[in-house]
């Protein structure tokens, strides 16, 4: 099956030579083709170019005169399987409480560990595919979803089992991340160490026999898990070839990103705390910078200086952070938006943060992020726009008209 999109105003995010990401000032560099066609073969991508040397059979066509195609989404960070939702926690915030407030008062994660533990699987998964469906639609093709909201061995399992039948049950590309040391459970308040043992002596190996992580994550932060633990929890965790991924530095310096780094991390995550120090330790590592703004707007906090980062020469990814306390949204194009207007990077940078970027961050680089021959065909194709800084700029309209997930139109 051929399927060609033909007369594209503007093909973004092309690629002859495999990149592993792009990093400081290389972010502002959006390769494109303008009036462009693009080849997919069954699930591939097998040719694109100039017009002029469109080729002219296909089993069907598109004609995208006007619009402008570009790779879907790579969502690095999210949450996305939980049951019920926080708006009451919402309204407690605009009443005054603190997001910690509430965490201390037995609200936030554990308000949604309480939802979980009480959902059978069949709810959670019927809630999360719904949730997949959507951020399908705004143009994700890659998600990596986190348990955490289980925080019993069962319930961990009962989640991480809802992210491999949301596997089995999509054509998007979805990665599985252990995150058990989301918040120590309320039962578990005076013997923390007890939790910990629990997490690498019974979780992590019932994990790993029934293969259901690719990674494994900590909340490195004051009230949750100190540098130390995250260590601990991490070489645990690699002990299993679960490659880390650290929610580091979101209130406070945390040491979350030097222990991210330590322990070879696939990227750190959050990172409204950063200073000299954090740069100074992801520069030269293998370690991608992630920042998730729609989280520092809707908790209100500072965001993440994406400027300095890309400054001092670093890669940096974007993702949505989709969570029902912190960010109940995943819609990609509001983050493009946060990231122009908040964190001063040009559409261009927002794009290569959300695309080759976020591949690497969720460890799908060869397979997705970029528009290259042999890649999976996952592709978005906008409304009629006049240039690509009208995503971002046009922020809270729905732009994207097509998604294409490995060859398929959605
Ligand atoms: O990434 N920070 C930790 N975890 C989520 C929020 C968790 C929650 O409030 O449910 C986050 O922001
Ligand atoms: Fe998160």
């Amino acid at each position: 099956m051929k399927l060609l999109i033909k007369n594209i105003q503007s093909l973004i995010q092309v690629e002859e030579t495999p990149r592993k990401w792009v990093a400081g000032a290389d972010m502002k560099h959006l390769p494109t083709i303008d009036n462009a066609f693009l080849l997919i073969e069954n699930e591939r991508i097998v040719a694109f170019g100039k017009m002029d040397d469109c080729p002219v059979k296909a089993d069907q066509t598109i004609d995208a005169t006007g619009k402008i195609v570009m790779p879907t989404w790579c969502d690095s960070h999210t949450h996305l399987v939980y049951h019920g939702s926080r708006e009451g926690e919402f309204e407690d915030r605009i009443n005054g409480l603190s997001y910690e407030e509430i965490t201390e008062r037995g609200g936030g994660i554990h308000n949604s560990a309480k939802n979980l533990q009480n959902a059978t699987e069949d709810e959670l998964y019927e809630q999360a595919y719904a949730r997949l469906q959507e951020i399908k639609g705004y143009g994700t093709g890659a998600v990596e979803i986190k348990s955490g909201y289980g925080l019993t061995l069962e319930s961990e399992i009962k989640m991480l089992r809802v992210v491999r039948r949301l596997r089995e049950n999509t054509n998007m590309t979805i990665k599985a991340t252990f995150l058990g040391a989301h918040a120590i459970p309320l039962l578990y308040k005076d013997n923390r160490e007890g939790y910990i043992d629990l997490l690498i002596d019974e979780m992590l190996p019932k994990i790993a026999e029934e293969g259901l992580a690719d990674y494994c994550d900590v909340f490195c932060e004051k009230g949750f898990f100190t540098a130390e633990e995250t260590d601990r929890i991490l070489k645990a965790g690699w002990k299993y070839g679960l490659r880390p991924k650290v929610h580091a530095n979101e209130l406070y310096f945390s040491g979350g990103v030097q222990v991210g780094v330590a322990n070879n991390a696939l990227s750190v995550d959050h990172l409204e705390c950063t200073s000299f120090a954090e740069i100074k330790a992801l520069h030269g590592s293998e370690t991608m910078a992630t920042i998730l703004p729609s989280t520092a707007f809707f908790l209100g906090l500072e965001y993440a200086p994406a400027r300095k980062m890309i400054e001092a020469g670093l890669p940096v990814a974007l993702a949505s952070d989709y969570n029902p306390g912190s960010t109940p949204s995943g819609r990609m194009s509001f983050v493009l938006s946060l990231a122009c207007l908040k964190m001063k990077m040009t559409p261009e940078e927002a794009i290569n943060a959300v695309t080759i970027n976020g591949a690497y961050a969720m460890g799908v680089g060869k397979e997705l992020g970029t528009i290259a021959k042999g890649k999976f065909a996952n592709v978005l194709i906008t409304k009629k726009i006049p240039s690509l800084a009208f995503l971002p700029y046009s922020f809270g309209s729905d732009l994207i008209e097509t998604v294409i997930i490995k060859g398929l139109i959605n």
